[in-house]
């Protein structure tokens, strides 16, 4: 099995590695451990796939729970779950039953007629939650598209078109459309894109004398994350979000959630918004609901979806039964009695043994923060080498803003392998010491 080395390597805030990755055959792997690159027969990987990625190079074929496999039967704990995506881990009997009898039936038929299991699957979500209506998309940023759109729609046919300004916080991810890209409000990704899509106002996060100096006659709403995931595991407090409630009641705008990634069950509620006691308007989903499958969902009560009207907006594939089957196999599993008050306790057991490593590797980890098992920790040395010192110890995590590492098991994650998962960040955690005292002797 190759291991890897990279070279030049930077995060951005999204999490994903921009940097040039070379294979180094197996023989050279010790010499990669220590840092050192002399004498490596380096063989650059090359793709057809568009650049927008540089990907680790490791393949994975199977997964079974929070395990992933290679083709040499190599296993990976999984502690990144494709980004909180695969929610229930891999290959849940559930999820795959869902999807095989879904596809010996029906794979998609339009939206141009009625779709039972998404009937079912948004009668569930309502059930579950603050919405009265639901509208199925593919991914998280078509969800949180439809939500900028709808808190417009909203306004505009009441008869305030004027309207149209939404509230955003800085640190924000929200997508990788032109409009969720305005709305996350990062420099980076709004480059090179032509003109910023108008009507986003951003102020920083947790400061609500600023949230009420962005208020205007023209803001329609408030989007945030309950908790920033991209940006790094970022809170508000329960307060704020109270406050943010109050301020859309007095000024009639529109409260909305994005819970794409802090979402359907993560943090131990169905929805993070949950722990504040607060109900939001609008609330986009995604990443965890489908637990694989791609989906995502728009939720709104009544009253702020009473703009989007038959034709005001629409997709192809949204809601299509095979993502309607696994939706509600997903959550058969998350509303079943007692999965959520499991994941609770297995957060609370991931962040005490966090932060005893914590204690102990002082020197590579600053902070532990998170709810549930949304975790991140903080990094005194680049996470970037926390995610690839842990990546040697075949364990998968996700960088992420402000310089974490995301800890984002699969929700059906045992004690067992939390114990695991934390021997080998301890493991990782001694190995990067060791070579960062070993480089800083060199330097002397
Ligand atoms: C909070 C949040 N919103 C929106 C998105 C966009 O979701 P997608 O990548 O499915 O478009 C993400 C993705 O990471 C996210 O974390």
């Amino acid at each position: 099995m190759a291991s890897f080395a990279t070279i030049g390597r930077s995060i951005d805030d999204l999490g994903f590695c921009v940097i040039t990755r070379f294979f180094l055959k197996p023989k050279q792997t010790r010499a990669a451990a220590t840092g050192g690159f002399f004498n490596l027969e380096i063989v650059k990987v090359t793709s057809a796939l568009m650049k927008t990625y540089n990907r680790t190079p490791i393949a994975f074929e199977r997964g079974e729970g929070v395990r992933l496999f290679t083709k040499d039967n190599d296993a990976y704990i999984d502690f990144g779950a494709g980004i909180a995506v695969s929610s229930l881990g891999h290959g849940h009997p559930t999820l795959v039953n869902a999807l095989k009898d879904q596809a010996e039936k029906l794979w998609h038929t339009s939206n141009l007629y009625q779709i039972p299991g998404g009937e079912t699957l948004a009668t569930r979500l309502v059930e579950a939650t603050f919405a009265d209506v639901v509208f199925f998309t593919n991914s998280g940023a078509e969800a949180v598209e439809a939500c900028i759109k709808a808190i417009r729609k909203y306004h505009s046919s009441k008869g305030a078109p004027e309207k149209y300004r939404v509230i955003t916080f800085e640190g924000a991810f929200h997508g990788r459309t032109l409009a969720t890209i305005a709305a996350g409000g990062k420099a980076q990704y709004l480059d090179g894109f032509g003109p910023k899509v108008d009507g986003f106002d951003q102020v920083p996060l947790g400061d609500i004398e600023a949230v009420k100096a962005a208020i205007t006659d023209e803001t329609a709403g408030i989007l945030i994350e309950p908790i920033q995931g991209e940006g790094g595991i970022r809170a508000v407090s329960n307060a704020f979000l109270k406050d943010l409630r109050q301020l859309c009641d007095d000024h009639g705008l529109i409260f909305a959630l994005d819970e794409v990634q802090s979402g359907v069950g993560r943090t131990g509620k169905l929805f993070a918004h949950e722990w504040a006691d607060v109900k939001p308007d609008m609330m986009a989903v995604a990443k965890g609901i489908g637990g694989g499958f791609p989906m995502g969902a728009f939720l709104s009560t009544n009253d702020a979806a009473s703009g989007m009207v038959a034709g005001v907006h629409g997709t192809t594939f949204g809601g299509n039964p095979l993502a309607m089957a696994v939706g509600n196999g997903v959550l058969d599993v998350i509303l079943a009695d007692g999965f959520l008050e499991q994941v609770r306790q297995r957060g609370i057991n991931l962040k005490q043994k966090l932060a005893r490593l914590a204690d102990e590797h002082s020197d590579i980890i600053e902070e532990v923060r998170g709810v549930g098992l949304f975790m991140g920790i903080k990094c005194k040395v680049p996470n970037s080498d926390v995610v690839n010192a842990f990546i040697d110890e075949k364990l998968l995590t996700v960088p992420a803003g402000e310089n974490v590492v995301r800890i984002i098991p699969p929700l059906i994650v045992s004690d067992e392998e939390l114990v695991e998962a934390v021997l080998k960040m301890d493991r990782a955690c001694k190995k990067l010491a060791n070579k960062n005292k070993l480089t800083n002797e060199e330097a002397k």
